[in-house]
């Protein structure tokens, strides 16, 4: 898809200028690139006459933010203003919607039904959703309208991901997260991913890079789904995926070292010691903070670099709200050459 390149002190007066021409892609998000920003674009002639340089790039789309504003509005229908204070957000997985339904909207489950529908009449099934629960972070789900399943195929970044939600953890609002760390790979790098799942970030970096990928899960159907799902996609990646079934705190140190480690660390899991000693350069480590933690948790990483007598830099990323004043955040951590 297009996007045109315009200097950063010109970015807003060009975005306005493509807003009214009809020209801008609000669909999806702008990226800054130093001193420059790509606007998204869409296809059109007429992109090309404004002067500025067009280039074909993929930009994400935006997130369900934005579709939550939409059930919003469809509920303020049925729903008293202070009814839509605790609607929740909630996620667009496939066909299949999850929402959580505090109990202030108990009584209001079917206009919620009646309302996502609306907004996305290509559903299948909506389901209420519970809490992860043990090693495999599988939520809890139950089904409040539609077909009796939770198996569906969601698409994202240009891949297609098959996921059975009462068998595995998937989560579709790290689109954004996978796709930003697809475009940090470099063609040619070995890239090493624990806790891989049904192979979500392993398929987006394979589908923008020519990588080599080993991933390991322990979950086996996690496991399956992911092999399945590399087949499903195998005409669309660039990079190669190796999937090891298996405890990552026994398998990863019979392996050698990676250019880059990912770790979309489960909860409550201290993976840090045992992915940074497979980073020759890279770790992008997941996990969650207190906001009050935050240093602690980067004098940690700085410490456990040292242990490796590694030296290193840390950039500590808010990737999503957890609960109040607690984070999912990403640890982008680079280890110097030595
Ligand atoms: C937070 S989920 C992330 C999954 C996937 N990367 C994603 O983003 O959808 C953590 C995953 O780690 C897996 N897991 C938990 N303990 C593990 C272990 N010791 N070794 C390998 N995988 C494990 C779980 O089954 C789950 O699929």
């Amino acid at each position: 898809m297009p996007a045109v390149k315009v200097a950063r002190t010109e970015a807003e007066y060009a975005k306005r200028k493509l807003k009214k021409l009809n020209l801008y892609d609000g669909k999806r998000r702008p990226r800054r690139e130093g001193d420059f920003v790509l606007l998204p674009v869409i296809e059109d002639e007429r992109a090309h006459s404004l002067g500025y340089e067009v280039l074909p790039v993929e930009l994400p789309l935006r997130p369900e933010r934005q579709i939550y504003r939409n059930l919003e509005s469809v509920l303020a229908e049925r729903l008293s203003a202070e009814e839509l204070k605790h609607l929740r957000r909630y996620d667009v997985i496939g066909d299949i919607a999850i929402i959580q339904i505090p109990p202030e909207l108990e009584h209001r489950v079917d206009d919620i039904v009646w309302g996502l529908r609306k907004v996305h009449p290509f559903l299948k099934v909506i389901a209420r959703k519970g809490f992860h629960e043990g090693a495999f972070r599988i939520r809890d789900y139950s089904i409040i309208w539609g077909e009796n399943r939770l198996e569906t195929v969601h698409r994202e970044n240009g891949v297609e991901i098959k996921v059975d939600l009462s068998r595995v953890f998937f989560n579709p609002r790290m689109k954004g997260e996978r796709y930003r760390l697809a475009q940090l790979v470099r063609d040619g790098e070995r890239i090493l991913i624990p806790f891989a799942g049904v192979l979500p970030y392993a398929l987006v970096i394979a589908r923008y890079r020519k990588a080599k990928i080993t991933a390991v899960e322990l979950n086996r159907e996690a496991y399956e789904l992911g092999l399945e799902n590399i087949e499903r996609n195998r005409k669309r990646l660039r990079g190669e995926i190796e999937f090891i079934h298996g405890d990552a705190f026994k398998v990863l140190p019979e392996l050698p070292k990676y250019d880059r480690v990912v770790s979309p660390t489960p909860r409550g899991v201290d993976a840090l010691a045992l992915t940074l000693d497979k980073a020759k350069r890279w770790l992008h480590y997941y996990d969650f903070v207190h906001e009050s933690e935050l240093d602690a948790f980067r004098r940690r990483i700085l410490e456990e670099c040292a242990k490796l007598g590694r030296d290193c830099s840390v950039r500590v990323k808010k990737v999503s709200d957890f609960k109040p004043y607690v984070f999912k955040v990403c640890a982008d951590i680079e280890l110097k050459e030595g």
